[in-house]
């Protein structure tokens, strides 16, 4: 009787032994036949009781020992079918294909161009200013010398919320001028680069929403010749040392004298002619001595300082630049026109 038990044991034993376990269905197999809650080697310990007592502990163990096997073989098991399921995985891998290409992303052709202007008056000690799209009447006209009855403030020109009619999207960048010089003493050299809105109708060559970057320079003894200087380095370092500028008398409610500045671009070809109307000259930005209305406004006394500032926008630019034709494209994010523009920066 005894011997015939301890026999079972021992073909069990075998059996662990010599059971094949080389994938992961055969391994699955093998727990559930000797490690599962219905497995072979449970119905021997119910034996137990049939065995003599003096051999119940060299039973005990020998079952012990049954299990630990089986333990152990399904843990070696794991170890073999996971190293060889990887060796299938690295089995494909081709070492010499060439690598998928990685698609990085691109700057934008209007933060490329005024990344450019930032740049150029960073080395001058221009610092940024940034301030917001949603403005009220007073810092975007009022506080810029700008009457009551003037054109601009029309509702053609201005979006105004509409559910708050005091306030509006700014029109120009020269409302940062009216909301640095309120808080920060002169002296003051900032430029302000950010959106603008105009309800304007969208076509080829006019947008709702363009950018400007605006310049403020207030101090002591700030003079025209200053700013034509600060604007003629500027030109040269967007356009080339060889670029000329020139003045044009012009009209701006919140600078006196006001001015237009045009660089000269050339007559070399048909497209030269139409871009500048047959001049050769391009329009690049507005310009002036702040008008002392608007230094007093913002709480500037204009017996003590004097300054000049200057706008420019950003689309034109950057459409001569990157022989933009629509400035629609600017705004769709069409990657196929955004992908042209990865190897700038
Ligand atoms: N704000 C003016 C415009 O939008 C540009 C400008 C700025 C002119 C500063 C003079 C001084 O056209």
């Amino acid at each position: 009787m005894a011997n015939e038990i301890f026999g079972k044991v021992e073909e069990m034993m075998k059996e662990i032994q010599s059971y094949v376990v080389d994938s992961p269905e055969t391994m699955e197999e093998f727990r559930i036949r000797f490690l599962g809650t219905k497995n072979k080697i449970k119905p021997l310990f119910a034996e137990m009781r049939n065995v003599a007592n003096e051999q119940k502990k060299e039973f005990g163990q020998a079952l012990n020992q049954l299990k630990q096997t089986a333990e152990a073989r399904l843990e070696s098991a794991i170890e073999t079918v996971t190293d060889l399921l990887d060796g299938e995985e690295n089995d494909n891998i081709d070492l010499y294909a060439p690598a998928a290409p990685k698609n990085s992303g691109s700057r934008h052709p209007i933060s490329l161009v005024m990344n450019k202007v930032i740049n150029i008056f960073d080395k001058i000690g221009f610092s940024v200013a940034e301030e917001r799209e949603i403005e009220d009447d007073w810092h975007n006209f009022t506080a810029m010398n700008t009457p009551e009855d003037h054109p601009a403030r029309d509702m053609q020109d201005t979006f105004y919320l509409l559910n708050n009619p005091e306030r509006l999207l700014r029109t120009h960048t020269s409302s940062v001028q009216a909301r640095v010089m309120t808080k920060t003493k002169p002296p003051i050299r900032i430029i302000a680069p950010g959106r603008v809105y105009r309800n304007e109708t969208i076509s080829a060559r006019s947008h709702c929403q363009f950018h400007q970057v605006e310049g403020l320079y207030i101090d002591k003894n700030v003079s025209f010749a200053d700013m034509k200087q600060t604007l003629l380095y500027f030109a040269r370092e967007m356009y080339g040392p060889d670029t000329k500028i020139r003045l044009r008398p012009s009209y701006f409610p919140f600078t006196e004298p006001s001015a237009e500045m045009d660089v000269y671009w050339g007559l070399k070809n048909e497209t030269d002619y139409r871009i500048t109307k047959g001049t050769g000259w391009l329009e690049i930005l507005g310009c002036g001595m702040v008008d002392p209305n608007v230094l007093e406004n913002c709480g500037i006394d204009s017996n003590e300082y004097t300054g000049f500032a200057f706008g420019m926008g950003i689309e034109r630019q950057a459409m001569l630049q990157y022989k933009i034709g629509d400035i629609r494209l600017l705004f769709e994010n069409d990657t196929r026109f955004l992908k042209q523009f990865t190897s700038a920066y």
